[in-house]
């Protein structure tokens, strides 16, 4: 079972969008998914009561029992784990990035964002170091903002995903639905940017080999 956590220090960046655009391609891509909604805000959870389709499941769940909630995924046979977090990162996000293979911190490309990232750095290394990278989300459709966004990461010292999420109105309307954008408009762009960054997720994800529910994990864990 691979994990991803959606993590970030500002609220309204997009977490929500970018965990279940990722689980919906996960399940576009016929794996068992879930995801672990831990923000009381519930957005995910209420997202999942406005849906027709069975996967992803979501499960709203305190941090505090993040590890429970995994096993249980698990025993499940569940293959693909999003953990959607609240704003603030703080110790339930770095709950949830320490047992994550992959962490996804989505940014908007603007300063007020950007300067949030040195205190998500620290996180990060509290977290163990887990492997993470920046996605640059709402990005206007035109100018140099998201290129600019992306170099700015690069010289804090955060990898960036190469693949930029515009400001697509699909994802609103999509999550309005209870759908993801690759289902509401399925060819459209928003559609092929959530699939480009499921995608390279997962090549992310296999290099690093190792999942949960193997012998060896890809790193120590706490
Ligand atoms: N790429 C995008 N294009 C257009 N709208 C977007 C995009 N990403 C997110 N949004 C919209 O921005 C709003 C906030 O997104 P979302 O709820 O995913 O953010 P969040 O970081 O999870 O917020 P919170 O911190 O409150 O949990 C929503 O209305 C969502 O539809
Ligand atoms: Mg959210």
């Amino acid at each position: 079972m691979y994990i991803v956590a959606v993590i970030a220090e500002k609220g309204g960046v997009g977490k929500t969008t970018i965990a279940l655009a990722l689980a919906v391609g996960a399940v576009l891509d016929k794996k068992r998914v879930a995801v672990i909604d831990t923000d009381p805000q519930a957005t995910a959870s209420k997202w999942t009561d406005r849906r027709e389709h069975e996967f992803p499941w979501v499960v709203p769940t305190h941090a505090a029992r993040l590890r429970t909630a995994i096993e249980q995924a698990k025993g499940q046979g569940i293959e693909f784990l999003v953990i959607d977090t609240p704003p603030h990162a703080g110790t339930d996000a770095a709950e949830a990035a320490r047992l994550a293979d992959a962490v996804l911190i989505p940014i908007e490309p603007h300063l007020f964002t950007l300067e949030t990232l040195p205190k998500l750095g620290d996180l990060l290394k509290i977290a163990g170091n887990p492997p993470a990278f920046v996605v640059v989300n709402k990005a206007a459709t035109q100018g140099k903002e998201a290129k600019q966004a992306a170099d700015h990461v690069r010289a804090l010292g955060l990898p960036v995903c190469p693949v930029i999420i515009h400001q697509r109105a699909a994802h609103r309307h999509a999550g309005n639905v209870g759908q993801a954008a690759a289902e509401f408009e399925p060819g459209g762009k928003a559609a092929q940017e959530a699939i480009s960054l499921y995608t390279y997720t997962m090549q992310l994800l296999n290099k690093g080999k190792k999942t949960h529910g193997q012998a060896k994990p890809a790193r120590a864990r706490a």
